[in-house]
C-alpha cells in the first residue's frame, strides 16, 4: 500500500525535515509540497540536497489541490494558519497530522490566553489526538487528526511520564530548565535570532510564561491524575538544533530513591518503546547523541529526596517531523520505526 502524502509548509525547517524522512519511506509517495515563498519552483531547486531524488514542484496553498492530491496531509505551518485548513481537510476525510500548536490544548480559553487569538475551529479540538505515541498509541491508531506535540513538551513529558504515572514522585512543583537550539524558532527572520545575536551567547526567554508550559501541564496532569505545577524556563543555545531539559522534582515524603532503582524503573517502563533510550546510572544525555535521530534519551540521578531527570531530543525530529512520521506509521499500521531508524 502506498499513501499519497502532502506536506504543507514544506519550505520551513520542520517541513524540510518531513520531506527528508518521507522521501525514504517505502509506503509514502510525496505527491504535493506547498508554501507561499516556494511557489511553482522545483523542490530540489529550493533544497539542492534533494537534487536527483525528487521531481516534485512546490505549489501555492490550495485546499482543493491538497485534497485531490493526498490521502494524508502533514501541516507544518505556523499556529493560527493550520486551523484555517484543518476543517476542510477533515471534512474531505483526509488524515491530518498538524505540527502546529492549534489542536494541542484541550481548552480553547487556554489557547486564547497563550496564543493571543481566539480559536477558529474549536469543534475539531475534541477530535484531535495528542500525538505522543508513548502515551496515546491506541488512540493514534484510529485518529483522523493528530495534534503533533511541541518540542519542549515532548522532552519534558517523556522525562516525567514514568514517575508521575506510577505515582512515584511529587507531582508539584516540577522545575523544568530547558535549552533549545535556534531552529526551534522556525525560519522566520527576526532581529534577535540573527547569527550575531545567537552565536557566543546564552539567554533565558519567556521566563515561566512560554506557550509550551500549559501543554506540559495539561498532559502531566492527565498522566498523574493530579493538577501538576510546572515551573518552565526555556533558554536559547547558540546551536542549530537540539533540546536538553534538566528537570528537578522531589520523591514522595518518606520515600527516598536511589539512582539505580530509578534507572531500573525507567528501563522497565520504557522497555518496549522504540524511541526512548534510558542511560545507565551515572551517564547523561548529550545533544550530539540524539541529533538527526528520533530518539529521546533520558538520564536520572537521585539523591535522597531529590530527583533529577535529564532528557534530550532533536527538536526537528522527535520534537517535530520524526514524531509526525511515527504517528503516520501508527495511523496506517506500518512498522512504527519505518523511515526513522
Ligand atoms: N522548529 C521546530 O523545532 C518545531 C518543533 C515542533 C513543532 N514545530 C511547529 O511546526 C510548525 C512549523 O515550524 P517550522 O519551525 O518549520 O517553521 P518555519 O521554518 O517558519 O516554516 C513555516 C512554514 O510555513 C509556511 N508559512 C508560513 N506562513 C504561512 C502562511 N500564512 N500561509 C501559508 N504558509 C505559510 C512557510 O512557508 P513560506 O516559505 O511561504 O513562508 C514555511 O514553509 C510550527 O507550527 C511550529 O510551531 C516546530
Amino acid at each position: 500500500m502506498t499513501i499519497r502524502v502532502g506536506i504543507v509548509g514544506a519550505t520551513g525547517y520542520a517541513g524540510e525535515a518531513l520531506f527528508d524522512i518521507l522521501l525514504r519511506h517505502p509506503s509514502a509517495a510525496i505527491t504535493g509540497v506547498y508554501s507561499r515563498s516556494g511557489d511553482r519552483r522545483a523542490f530540489s531547486e529550493l533544497f539542492p540536497r534533494f537534487k536527483g531524488r525528487t521531481g516534485v514542484i512546490c505549489s501555492p496553498l490550495d485546499v482543493k489541490k491538497i485534497v485531490n492530491d493526498s490521502d494524508a496531509v502533514f501541516l507544518s505551518l505556523p499556529h493560527t494558519v493550520s486551523m484555517e485548513l484543518v476543517p476542510h481537510l477533515v471534512k474531505a476525510g483526509k488524515k491530518v497530522i498538524d505540527l502546529s500548536a492549534d489542536y494541542r490544548l484541550r481548552d480553547p480559553a487556554v489557547y486564547r490566553r497563550f496564543y493571543k487569538i481566539k480559536h477558529k475551529d474549536a469543534g475539531n479540538i475534541k477530535r484531535a489526538v495528542y500525538g505522543l505515541p508513548e502515551l496515546y498509541r491506541a488512540k493514534i491508531k484510529t485518529a483522523g487528526l493528530i495534534a503533533n506535540p511541541g518540542c519542549y513538551p515532548t522532552a519534558a513529558i517523556l522525562a516525567l511520564f514514568p514517575l508521575l504515572a506510577l505515582g512515584a514522585a511529587e507531582h508539584s512543583p516540577l522545575i523544568i530548565d530547558a535549552k533549545s537550539g535556534a531552529s526551534g524558532a522556525g525560519k522566520n527572520p527576526s532581529g534577535d535570532m540573527m547569527f550575531s545575536e545567537v552565536h557566543d551567547d546564552f539567554r533565558a526567554y519567556k521566563v515561566n510564561c512560554h506557550q509550551h508550559a500549559p501543554e506540559i501541564t495539561q498532559e502531566l496532569t492527565r498522566v498523574s491524575g493530579k493538577k501538576t505545577g510546572v515551573i518552565f524556563v526555556p533558554h536559547l543555545l547558540p546551536l542549530t538544533r537540539g533540546i536538553l531539559e534538566t528537570i528537578y522534582l522531589r520523591s514522595l515524603p518518606g520515600q527516598k530513591r536511589s539512582t539505580g532503582s530509578l534507572v531500573t524503573l525507567y528501563k522497565k517502563f520504557y522497555k518496549t518503546e522504540p524511541f526512548v533510550r534510558i542511560k545507565d546510572a551515572g551517564s547523561f544525555p548529550r545533544l550530539k547523541e540524539t541529533a538527526g535521530t528520533n530518539f529521546c534519551d533520558i538520564g536520572i540521578q537521585a539523591d535522597g529526596a531529590d530527583i533529577i531527570v535529564i532528557s534530550a531530543i532533536d527538536n526537528l525530529i522527535k520534537g517535530a517531523a520524526g514524531q509526525a512520521v511515527q504517528n503516520f506509521n501508527i495511523m496506517y499500521g506500518f512498522p512504527e520505526t519505518t523511515a526513522l531508524l
